[in-house]
């Protein structure tokens, strides 16, 4: 699934024309994301994940984007990067001022934020209240509300489109990198979110196979 997602490689679609393609906007983002080198200090994605993430939506061709969690705007700078490709929007959500407000900082060093809606809020309001529809959802807030945000959202999501979660590991925890899993089932520290989306008809998970990831999971809605 993961791969058919994917379709003809990861690296690609980095250099394909699109709504924004030009040069000097892809150049402008690019030293923007450069900038990040572990120095944002907002607890964010690895490149890898981002690339995965801006690959998922241009290949895709996903338009209607949410991330649950966008700390101080790293995986959303991706992700809307890859919305001004496909000619989408991005609405984002954070609850701690101080990171929003840095990450509006960095959407507009970075040239995305009219691609971006950046709300600050607690998303276990903001999210059941969205009217959607979506194509792509990124969860990557508070890991044991990763269900509650599944259920909210899983009726706004369009077939086809995918609920993506970070830090979800198939293995159980440790007390290591995906410490927090309970009772042995894996999950990381979504605990019991893998069981749960594995379980639901209309999903297919997988997590995905990236080197450098901190545990992709990726759901696709069948029906
Ligand atoms: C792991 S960080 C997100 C990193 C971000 N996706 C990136 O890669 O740049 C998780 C963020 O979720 C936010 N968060 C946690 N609980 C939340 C809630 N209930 N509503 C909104 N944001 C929340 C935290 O404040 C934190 O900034």
């Amino acid at each position: 699934m993961w791969c058919a997602l994917l379709a003809s490689g990861m690296m690609s679609s980095l250099r394909g024309a699109g709504t924004e393609g030009t040069e000097a906007f892809d150049a402008r983002v690019r030293e923007t994301l450069a900038g990040h080198n572990r120095s944002w200090g907002g607890m964010n994605v690895p490149e890898a994940d981002g690339r995965a993430l801006y690959d998922l939506v241009v290949r895709n061709n996903y338009k209607r984007a949410l991330e649950i969690g966008t700390s101080n705007g790293y995986s959303g700078i991706w992700i809307a990067w890859a919305l001004s490709k496909t000619g989408g929007k991005l609405i984002t959500v954070e609850i701690d001022p101080g990171r929003h407000r840095e990450a509006l900082g960095y959407f507009a060093r970075a040239g995305l934020d009219r691609y971006i809606d950046a709300r600050l809020g607690d998303a276990h309001e903001v999210v059941p209240a969205l009217e959607g529809p979506f194509d792509f959802v990124f969860c990557d807030a508070d890991k044991e509300w990763y269900t509650k945000y599944l259920e909210a959202v899983l009726p706004k999501l369009t077939v086809g489109g995918i609920f993506a979660a970070h830090n979800v590991s198939e293995y159980p925890a440790r007390g290591g990198r995906f410490g927090g899993g309970r009772g042995g089932r894996g999950g990381g520290p979504a605990g019991d979110f893998l069981e749960f989306a594995r379980s639901l008809p209309n999903l297919e998970t997988s997590i995905a196979d990236i080197p450098g990831s901190a545990g992709l999971c990726v759901s696709r809605k069948t029906k």
